[in-house]
């Protein structure tokens, strides 16, 4: 494998916004939580050890598991797998080149570096594997929901391998190392609060994508685009990420679902102001996301939209399969070009 790249520096460009405001609510956060170590330490009329720093910033003000910060990160063999798996966790385009295929990274969807609370984390994944899910109806384990995430989410279909990482990839070794540190002193076997993308409740009008086209007008284009297509910079990389078309997540992906979509983005959008959309509005944003066209089910292979709706999305609230605005969704987006060289 190839040494991991990092992300080139954000550039105070206007593009930029969005991401010097995170640094200012991340830097924001940070300052809160040295306050709040402070003020434990006076409290207990002590200077604390490192053992006592550490288990008091295991929980946030309003009850989280907190991970240790990448300072803590080991200078040993062990350490030098985290940041491998952090690398590919942040920048999966560049770092598992070979089994993307679209425009995301995994932080694009578990923020914060999958720390962020209500975005599906991964400290709170962690200590729930081995589990069972209804989607394949088989125990999963961590590499196999990993794997499930490179299929749909990364759409791995259209990547030069044409689909996930094999069984027992490093990829999959670091990413597991990534996680397993981010959940040091995270409690197992019982509930963790924060897990998953929590839920909105069900509202009276249901969703809408006509009225979720307001909604995205007003509080999203600014940085994913008027057409959803995201914002690059001038390296061709994404700096807001795309939500619907080529460059996106498959219809088989759990962010196709509206109510999926809906949590995610009640709890983590727009970026830095979560909770600032109105449940009702939240739906209606994710179904006008959800009416547009991005790459096809992978499982679809051989079947049509409609035998594959019957047995992978019955039940779901998805447009998959459905016609909106006149045009049958499920079809699939064209494979995106690939840079020139690119392969082998
Ligand atoms: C397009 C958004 C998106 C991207 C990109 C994405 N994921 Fe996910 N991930 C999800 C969603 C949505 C779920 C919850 C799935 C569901 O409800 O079926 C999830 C669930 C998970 C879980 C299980 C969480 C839990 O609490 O059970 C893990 C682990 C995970 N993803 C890892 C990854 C990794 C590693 C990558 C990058 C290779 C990645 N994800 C990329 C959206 C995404
Ligand atoms: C200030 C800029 C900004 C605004 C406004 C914003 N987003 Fe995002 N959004 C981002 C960034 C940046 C990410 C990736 C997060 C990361 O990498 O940390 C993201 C990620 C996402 C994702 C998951 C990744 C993907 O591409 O599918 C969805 C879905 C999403 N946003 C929907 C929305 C919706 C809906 C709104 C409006 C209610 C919205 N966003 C408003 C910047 C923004």
């Amino acid at each position: 494998m190839t040494e991991p790249k990092e992300a080139p520096e954000a550039k105070p460009a206007d593009i930029n916004k969005g991401l010097l405001t995170r640094w200012w609510i991340h830097a924001a956060g940070a300052v809160l939580i040295a306050v709040a170590v402070g003020a434990l330490a006076y409290e207990s009329g002590f200077v604390p050890n490192r053992e006592t720093v550490q288990s008091a910033s295991q929980t946030t003000a309003d009850g989280f598991f907190q991970p240790p910060s990448d300072d803590q990160i080991p200078n040993d063999e062990f350490g030098a797998a985290v940041r491998r798996g952090q690398a590919i966790f942040t920048n999966t385009s560049t770092n598992a080149s070979q089994y993307v295929g679209n425009g995301l990274s995994c932080s694009n969807c578990h923020l914060g570096a999958g720390r962020q609370p209500f975005s599906a984390p991964m400290w709170a994944a962690w200590v729930q594997y081995p589990k069972y899910r209804s989607k394949n109806k088989q125990i999963n384990t961590m590499e196999d929901r990993v794997k499930g995430c490179f299929s749909y989410s990364m759409n791995a279909q259209h990547s030069i391998k044409g689909g996930p990482p094999p069984a027992g990839d490093d990829i999959y070794r670091d990413l597991q190392t990534y996680m397993y540190w981010l959940a040091t002193g995270a409690p197992t076997n019982e509930a963790i609060k924060g897990v998953g993308f929590g839920k909105v409740a069900k509202t009276e009008l249901g969703y809408s994508p006509e009225r979720g086209a307001e909604v995205f007008a007003a509080n999203c284009a600014v940085c994913h685009g008027g057409d959803g297509q995201g914002q690059k910079d001038i390296n061709g990389r994404y700096v807001f990420p795309p939500l619907w078309g080529e460059n996106s997540y498959n219809w088989g992906a759990g962010m196709a679902r509206i109510d999926t979509a809906a949590a995610f983005i009640k709890h983590n959008m727009p970026l830095s102001q979560p909770g600032r959309l109105t449940d009702q509005e939240a739906w209606d944003v994710a179904a006008y996301i959800d009416s547009f066209e991005r790459p096809k089910d992978p499982r679809q292979k051989g079947k049509t939209i409609e035998e594959t709706r019957k047995q992978y999305h019955e039940g779901d609230q998805i447009y998959y399969g459905q016609t909106v605005n006149g045009v049958l969704l499920g079809v699939g987006t064209p494979d995106p070009e690939r840079p020139v060289g690119a392969g082998d």
